[in-house]
């Protein structure tokens, strides 16, 4: 059996990339026979660039009504806010401690991030710290991620190995999962859809809102009776990452032969979205407007996550000399 963990932060709402990219892969390795996941709300992490509490609030309950709209077993698997487990951040305390400063100091993440960011806190150059203790306090096998994480996964498994070396075997060593046929989900300018972009598409807003965003996404300006590049049309990339390949065919030869107009294109993208995330969006439209039952599903799942976490902390505590 393996032990496949991953967390997404809480810093908005899920948007068309996260949910293709990383949360419909998840529940798909989550619910493969034999496999049982540990999927978060990394709502720490949130903290190092999000400091308002009621947005943070709103966000972290975002991110789970879309991991559960989307299909997420809460029966099988272990589902929490990474806060409310909060022995996460001892076993911070003691990984920091382990860790040489040299290897924060490279990592790319954090480079990028104080090269873009005004608030340069101490927090971001300990995030991967935080991250290992994420991952291996819960035992983990596999940890599926995005490539810009994979150094974080390696800051891990080091981490993880210079304390079992010291204090014997403790910590299961964690393998990055990058899986290379998922997607980069193009934004409504084209570029990699991402929050830091302000170009997302948020598939649970309502019609006419959702509407105004798909009309908003960049075209250039063929004019209707023109053929056009359906190559180099994101409308026609978001349209093909969620239609059939008959339809994505049909697309195509609507686009080479003239007369087919952006506006139509972007009906159809409207459309398609709307037909593909019919339960996903009234799912979590049930589970925003019901937070007690949100609340509910949440912290059984911490109940159930904090006897796992314990577990691994009383060794530690006990190899270190705290017990
Ligand atoms: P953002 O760039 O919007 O801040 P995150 O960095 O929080 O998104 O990403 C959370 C997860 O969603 C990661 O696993 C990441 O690989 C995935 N993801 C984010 N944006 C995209 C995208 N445009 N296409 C595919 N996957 C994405
Ligand atoms: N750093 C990850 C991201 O930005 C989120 C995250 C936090 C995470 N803790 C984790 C991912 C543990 C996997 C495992 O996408």
């Amino acid at each position: 059996m393996k032990r496949i963990l991953t967390g997404i932060q809480s810093t908005g709402v899920p948007h068309l990339g996260n949910i293709l990219g990383a949360i419909q892969p998840a529940i798909a390795l989550a619910n493969q026979p034999g496999n049982v996941s540990f999927l978060f709300i990394a709502d720490l992490h949130s903290l190092t660039t999000v400091k308002e509490p009621e947005l943070r609030r709103l966000n972290t309950l975002s991110v789970a009504a879309a991991w559960l709209a989307c299909g997420l077993d809460t029966q099988k698997n272990f589902f929490y806010r990474q806060s409310r487990i909060p022995v996460v951040t001892e076993l911070t305390w003691y990984l920091n401690c382990f860790t040489p400063y040299p290897m924060l100091a490279n990592a790319h993440s954090f480079k990028d991030k104080s090269d873009r960011l005004s608030d340069v806190n101490a927090g971001l150059f300990t995030y991967p710290v935080l991250m290992s203790a994420d991952i291996i306090l819960y035992q983990a096998d596999l940890v599926p991620v995005g490539k810009d994480q994979v150094q974080h996964l390696e800051i891990a498994r080091d981490i993880a190995s210079v304390f079992n070396n010291r204090y014997g075997h403790t910590f299961t060593l964690p393998e990055a999962m990058v899986d290379n046929r998922v997607m980069i989900v193009p934004g409504i300018d084209g570029k990699k859809m991402s929050k830091s972009y302000q170009n997302t598409i948020d598939i649970f807003l309502p019609e006419k809102q959702l509407d105004k965003v798909i009309k908003s996404i960049i075209t250039d300006s063929t004019p209707i009776e023109l053929p056009k590049n359906p190559d180099t049309c994101t409308v026609f990339a978001l349209y093909s990452l969620l239609a059939t390949s008959d339809d994505v065919a049909q697309m195509r030869n609507k686009y080479l032969s003239g007369g087919f107009g952006y506006g139509h294109a972007k009906k159809a993208l409207f459309e398609i979205i709307l037909s593909k995330f019919t339960k996903e969006r009234e799912q979590y439209m049930l589970l925003m407007n019901d937070l007690p039952q949100l609340e509910k599903l949440l912290t059984e799942g911490e109940e159930k996550t904090a006897e796992v976490a314990m577990k691994t902390l009383l060794e530690v505590r006990l190899k270190l000399g705290y017990a």
